[in-house]
């Protein structure tokens, strides 16, 4: 039985998920949350989608130790890979959310007939998760997609709203896989923070979109409708990943706003 007072775990390839995170602990304030990034495997982007599903599966079993009613795979990348496998492997000991589903329904909803474009990893990218979930829900869509490696660690590296990221935020956008699009959807955890860099690069004349409000959205939904809601006031989130350096701490802050407390989770000694 789910239990309404366990946490909500949330999990990602690093601490790019902890923009996802945020999203959910402003919306949810009565909810504890269980965040782990599993920066020892880092860039899930460049991985296979089998090393991505083994890395998903070992974390899922943490997360139900630590009594997670729900899981949500903050990574675009791991979303990609091993969404469909998780949701077996977890079956009924917790509920599943994807960061793609809820934005492929948005973007089914509202852009029939039109071109959109897709940004994220190679893996998300050459995945193909979001054509077949959109031809699926809307097939009058066209989707157009590219891949952007150097986003993740130029954000990583702080590199944003500068001059360095115009230049390689622009040399993407201007590929001719995106001209014509009438939204951009943001594949990737780390782009919420280039957002609005990527708003003046269209002149703010198409939609972009991302996945931290509709999916902590989504979240808030299905806990209400199964009512899973927490009966325990305000509790303390904890913040783990599988390695932990300087650099990883520092950067929490440009991910969620203020700096956390990590900690070192041994999922993998
Ligand atoms: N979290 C990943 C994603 O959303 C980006 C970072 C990585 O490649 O691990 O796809």
């Amino acid at each position: 039985m789910i239990s309404k007072d366990g946490a909500i775990g949330v999990f990602d390839s690093g601490i790019g998920g902890l923009t996802i995170a945020k999203a959910i602990v402003d919306l949810l304030p009565n909810e504890q949350l269980f965040y782990f990034g599993d920066t020892a495997h880092l860039p899930y982007g460049d991985k296979s989608a089998s090393s991505i599903q083994a890395y998903s599966i070992k974390i899922c079993n943490g997360l139900l130790e630590q009594n997670c009613k729900v899981i949500v795979i903050a990574c675009n990348s791991a979303s990609a890979a091993a969404y469909d496998l998780v949701r077996e492997y977890v079956g009924s000991r917790a509920i599943v959310i994807n960061v793609i589903d809820p934005v492929v329904e948005v973007v089914a909803a509202q852009f029939s007939n039109q071109k959109v474009g897709l940004i994220g990893t190679k893996q998300t990218v050459s995945s193909g998760a979001y054509d077949s979930r959109l031809a699926k829900a809307n097939p009058s869509i066209e989707l157009s997609s590219l891949a952007t490696p150097l986003l993740v660690p130029m954000i990583e590296e702080g590199f944003f709203n500068n001059a360095i990221s115009h230049h390689i935020i622009d040399e993407y956008l201007k590929d001719t896989s995106l001209s014509d699009i009438e939204a951009l959807i943001l594949g990737c955890t780390h782009y919420p923070l280039i957002k609005r860099e990527i708003n003046k690069y269209f002149d703010s004349k198409i939609a972009v979109i991302d996945a931290p409000i509709t999916v902590s959205n989504l979240l808030k939904k299905v806990l209400e409708e199964k009512d899973l809601m927490s009966t325990v006031a305000k509790q303390k989130h904890t913040f783990f990943v599988s390695d932990l350096t300087d650099s990883f701490k520092a950067s929490t802050e440009i991910f969620f706003g203020e700096e956390v407390n990590l900690k070192h989770y041994p999922l993998w000694d």
